[in-house]
């Protein structure tokens, strides 16, 4: 039997393998409009405590340093490389993995996820789905009264039905991890695994946890055609949901 450590030491070491792609140790250049989103709600609304969820090597609490938010900081993520990464002394690092590797006995003000609920997958899109709930929920449950979740991913919806680009990058990673055959895109890494969602699926999977959305935002990418048509993609961008506990 696997125990919870083997769990997330063999889920950290794939992120551990491909931390060039995944970590963002330099993220001094790369003050994005999605940190932005949530850095300029955190300033308005200053609480006590953040727990970064797949925080990798800590491009979003470079953020929080660099703009004198301060709050007890945890970042958590399963690659031991990508924790071994952030240099900053006011972190409380863990080494863990959602939906179920997660502390239970802390609370937490914020927590900020981005980038992370698109990597929680099972064996089919159903219960990658019931993956994701359960890390809401999770979520919820270690999060204070008054706190606040920070949730970006990105989204992709085909224009034949909106799930469709979803099935097909999930069905294609599951054949490449299985035959050995590598597809041609750099995104497609070996052993990679990953389940998007719309963004009607992700609202409806936030309201099902008992939480409310507060504010919303999306960007929207339009360059790179050649995948957008292959994908046959009409929509694809990115979501950040600010999301509380519903009374
Ligand atoms: C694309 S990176 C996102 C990094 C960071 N959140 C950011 O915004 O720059 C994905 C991160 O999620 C972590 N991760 C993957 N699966 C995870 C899981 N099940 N639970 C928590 N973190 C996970 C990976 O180790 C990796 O560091």
């Amino acid at each position: 039997m696997v125990n919870a450590i083997e769990e997330t030491n063999v889920l950290g070491t794939f992120f551990d393998n491909h931390i060039d792609f995944y970590g963002n140790s330099d993220s001094t250049n790369k003050y994005g409009s999605t940190d932005a989103f949530f850095i300029e709600f955190i300033k308005k609304n200053t609480r006590k405590s953040v727990l970064d969820i797949g925080c990798s090597t800590g491009r979003f609490i470079s953020w929080l340093n660099y703009f004198g938010l301060d709050m007890e900081i945890t970042a958590l993520d399963p690659s031991k490389k990508a924790l071994d990464g952030i240099n900053f002394q006011n972190v409380i690092k863990i080494q863990g993995h959602l939906p179920y590797r997660i502390p239970g006995n802390s609370k937490y003000s914020y927590i900020h996820i981005q980038d992370v609920l698109h990597h929680v997958t099972g064996n089919s899109v159903n219960e990658s789905k019931k993956m994701v709930v359960d890390s809401l929920i999770h979520m919820r449950n270690i999060l204070t009264d008054d706190g606040f979740i920070l949730l970006g991913d990105l989204f992709y919806e085909s224009y034949i039905f909106p799930t469709f680009t979803r099935n097909t990058i999930k069905t294609m990673l599951d054949f490449q991890n299985k035959c050995n055959i590598k597809i041609p895109f750099k995104e497609f890494i070996n052993g990679l695994d990953v389940c998007f969602y719309t963004r009607d699926e992700f609202r409806s999977m936030i309201q099902e946890c008992n939480l409310e959305i507060i504010d919303y935002r999306e960007w929207y990418w339009g360059n790179k055609k050649f995948k957008k048509q292959i994908l046959l993609i009409k929509r694809w961008g990115y979501m950040c949901f600010i999301i509380k506990k519903r009374a």
